[in-house]
């Protein structure tokens, strides 16, 4: 499973990850594909997920709405190349991609070099905290996310404010220093959407008004990476994610936050 997407040059690459399934991550693809497509912005939606659910989204898709272009990338294609497998169309110019639960570190690595944007949903319990955590150390210290931490946010999903679970995920991200990019609510809509092929950006407002203004802080967070132009330091060599991590201004030691044994951590 390679991410060698034969881009070209205006493509912008937004990539969304936790290992936890049933994080959020299918739902915020087709919901950001969606806002792509209802603004007129030529979109992909790629899926390695073999569960395929993205794909399948994209079938039930009403012909009114306007088109999103599928990769199948979980598909093994015997008869042709992976990079032609992979290839997208010319005028697009966004591409999400929706991954499955389970990841090498090395496909981390390979997954996140060139992306505009890593976008991780994290669902306000103790367990997806946990499994959270374990992703954004393996990304800061293993796919070298560190020097590019700019790039990397959050989306608390299904979220009911004022909760415990919500406060405790809130207060962890705020001691790692992530950026928390957005919270999604817990809402049916996402629900329907997914039924019939739609997005909360293409329903009718008056039932998604909530959920729309909960989208903002995101949208905005995410159009700012989208127009920083890429440069070295978010486009990795072979062999650099083996490294041993470098050591900089702008790294993280999450020794010193990981929630398990070492809560009371103090900061970098
Ligand atoms: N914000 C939300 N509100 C309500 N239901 C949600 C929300 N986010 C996800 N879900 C539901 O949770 C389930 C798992 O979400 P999904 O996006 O498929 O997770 P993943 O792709 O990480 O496995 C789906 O049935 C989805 O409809
Ligand atoms: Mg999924």
């Amino acid at each position: 499973m390679t991410l060698n997407i034969p881009g070209h040059r205006d493509l912008r690459k937004i990539l969304i990850l936790n290992p936890k399934g049933g994080s959020g991550k299918t739902t915020l693809a087709m919901n950001l594909a969606g806002y792509f497509a209802s603004l007129g912005r030529p979109a992909a939606l790629m899926d390695f997920d073999p569960q395929g659910s993205s794909i399948r989204w994209l079938k039930k898709r009403p012909p009114n709405l306007p088109a999103i272009y599928g990769v199948a990338a979980f598909e093994k294609k015997m008869n042709m190349t992976r990079s032609f497998q992979l290839r997208v169309p010319s005028e697009i110019r966004y591409l999400v991609v929706d991954t499955p639960a389970a990841m090498t570190t090395a496909q981390l690595t390979e997954f996140t070099s060139g992306a505009h944007a890593i976008l991780v949903p994290v669902l306000p319990s103790a367990i997806d905290i946990h499994a959270a955590s374990r992703l954004i150390a393996d990304l800061l210290l293993v796919a070298k996310v560190s020097r590019r931490m700019g790039r990397l946010g959050v989306v608390a999903n299904r979220v009911r404010e004022n909760t415990l679970g919500f406060r405790k995920l809130m207060a962890f991200l705020d001691r790692l220093q992530i950026p928390i990019i957005g919270a999604l609510r817990d809402s049916q809509n996402y629900v329907h959407a997914a039924e019939e092929g739609s997005s909360i950006h293409e329903m009718h407002p008056s039932r998604t008004k909530k959920d729309l203004a909960s989208w903002l802080p995101l949208t905005s967070w995410l159009e700012m990476r989208l127009n920083t132009p890429l440069t070295d330091r978010d486009v990795l060599r072979p062999g650099d994610g083996s490294e041993q991590p470098e050591q900089g201004a702008d790294i993280v030691d999450l020794r010193t936050h990981l929630p398990r044994r070492d809560a009371e951590g103090t900061g970098p």
